[in-house]
């Protein structure tokens, strides 16, 4: 579903007080997605399958021939309404300050990300061959992927992380956490739900769920767009699994270059399961 990052001119009219999430690809975006689209239906999970994620949150830079793009969609999307983007900080256009959206930003280890990027690579069309996962490792590390350099990425979202309308999370605190970080979105939204609708809320949203759910892991993309047989879209999603695909070379190659890349920064995220 990644395609190379577009910037729309200005957000649509009436985009006050929307909500915009932002993530580098195989952080998480689907699992927020899908938490979010249940927190604004007020825990209805017969409304959260109304329509497949891509559908109920477009993807704002999203354009596929034969396909609406993501500004399309959007345009025939009732306010309020959720917008995913991968774009990085400093492609948002303007018109997002200008028009007060909330933007939610989660990012995910490197390792992590690379890996998901990786199957993501060989089952999403859209994307040329990865090669083996040194020739990819490689890529990721120059910046020559999808969306370009994960380090500016977070990096660069993180410096604004102080900003009052922007909320900055962790794929793996999530994991570890999901009750309190979903209690951080409400509070950023602005939002009251009681205790047991957020109890029903993470059920819906926990991976073991959402792997399940035509309408959450992506199955019902058309084969030519996305190959599940070459790997699940809802692939494993934990935390640490880069351990299982590194080899020592690899680990020690990576660790230099990320502590390079990352030198100055105190933005520090958990690799270990
Ligand atoms: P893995 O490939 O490591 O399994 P995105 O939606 O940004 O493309 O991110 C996709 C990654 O998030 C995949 O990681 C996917 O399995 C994981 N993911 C999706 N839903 C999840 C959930 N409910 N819990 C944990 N991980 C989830």
């Amino acid at each position: 579903m990644t395609s190379r990052t577009k910037t729309t001119g200005s957000l649509l009219p009436g985009d006050r007080n929307k909500n915009k999430h932002f993530l580098h690809p195989k952080s998480g975006t689907t699992w927020l997605s899908e938490i979010l689209d249940a927190i604004y239906h007020d825990g209805n999970l017969e409304k959260c399958q109304r329509d497949a994620i891509y559908n109920r949150v477009p993807f704002l830079e999203m354009k596929i021939p034969g396909i609406l793009s993501g500004v399309e969609q959007l345009e025939k999307t009732p306010s309020p309404r959720l917008v995913k983007t991968h774009l990085p900080v400093h492609l948002l256009p303007a018109s997002f300050q200008e028009k007060d959206c909330k933007v939610i930003y989660m990012a995910r280890n490197a390792k992590d990300v690379v890996v998901s990027y990786y199957y993501f690579y060989q089952m999403a069309k859209i994307h040329p061959d990865p090669g083996t996962l040194s020739e990819f490792l490689q890529a990721f590390m120059d910046g020559k992927v999808a969306y370009g350099s994960w380090y500016k990425h977070v990096k660069g979202w993180w410096e604004k992380r102080h900003e009052k309308r922007l909320l900055y999370l962790f794929y793996e605190d999530m994991k570890k956490d999901p009750w309190g970080e979903v209690q951080k979105i409400l509070q950023f939204l602005d939002k009251e739900v009681a205790d047991e609708m957020v109890a029903r809320i993470l059920h819906h949203t926990s991976f073991k769920e959402m792997k399940k759910n035509p309408t959450s892991n992506y199955e019902t993309m058309p084969t030519t767009l996305m190959d599940h047989s070459l790997s699940p879209f809802m692939r494993k999603g934990m935390c640490g699994d880069w351990a299982n695909h590194f080899t020592v070379a690899q680990n020690e190659c990576f660790d230099r270059h990320y502590q390079q890349h990352m030198a100055g920064s105190d933005l520090c995220f958990q690799m270990e399961a």
